[in-house]
């Protein structure tokens, strides 16, 4: 497994804007959408690339065009629906699965209602979901991606805390993690410190 911290000045600055509880739900929401299209360039990295030849007005040449599996993006309901527009955005010919998981707010555990993926098996997957706390729900919605065939997976989130990145990499060691911070752990509710709060509350305005 492979963590990649994404500590860009512009996005560590867009995330303390986000972590402000005096930020608006509408301007939570756009920072989330600018930070996802920032995070999206560094996601993108490592896609490959292919040569076609064209004529510029001036002479012809072999011009690189991305090549190869097509990509899904995946978010994990609710929060993980934040993260999307920036990504497609930058890959606008890519499918969009979802799936459903909530934190049962006792147990922490998450619970699982909902799941809806294109039928192309070799997609490349981004998974997305704003905050990575116990890494439970992250897990699980590997593990259903996995179950289903898919194999190439990615996941991208905002914030997390330690435990969740250990969960992850344990379980899924074939799965590289995209962050913007790795904050400092878990309060006795799980959830993320200093972190942002309820992400999903946050950026649909239910709180
Ligand atoms: C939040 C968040 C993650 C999960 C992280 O979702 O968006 O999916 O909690 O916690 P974990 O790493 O401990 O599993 P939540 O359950 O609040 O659902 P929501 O997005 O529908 O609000
Ligand atoms: N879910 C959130 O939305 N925030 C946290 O800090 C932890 C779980």
């Amino acid at each position: 497994m492979a963590l990649h911290i994404i500590d860009h000045p512009l996005v560590l600055h867009k995330l303390s804007l986000m972590r402000d509880k005096e930020t608006s739900t509408m301007k939570f929401r756009e920072l989330l959408q600018e930070i996802s299209m920032l995070m999206g360039y560094e996601i993108t990295r490592d896609m490959p690339l292919t040569y076609e030849p064209i004529e510029t007005p001036l002479m012809p040449m072999n011009a690189p065009k991305i090549a190869g599996k097509k990509v899904v993006v995946v978010p994990i309901l609710r929060a993980g629906l934040g993260m999307i527009d920036g990504l497609t955005r930058l890959i606008p010919s890519a499918r969009i699965g979802h799936i459903g998981l909530y934190r049962d707010e006792e147990t922490c555990l998450p619970v699982f209602y909902y799941y809806k993926m294109p039928a192309n098996k070799d997609r490349m997957v981004i998974l997305t979901d704003p905050m990575l706390a116990t890494g439970g729900s992250a897990c699980d919605a590997i593990s259903r991606l996995k179950k289903d065939g898919f194999k190439h997976i990615k996941m991208m989130c905002l914030v997390a805390s330690p435990q969740g990145v250990k969960a992850v990499s344990e379980q899924h060691p074939d799965v590289d993690i995209y962050l913007a911070a790795l904050d400092e752990g878990l309060n006795d509710k799980n959830y993320i410190l200093p972190g942002l709060g309820d992400a999903g509350d946050r950026i649909f305005g239910t709180k």
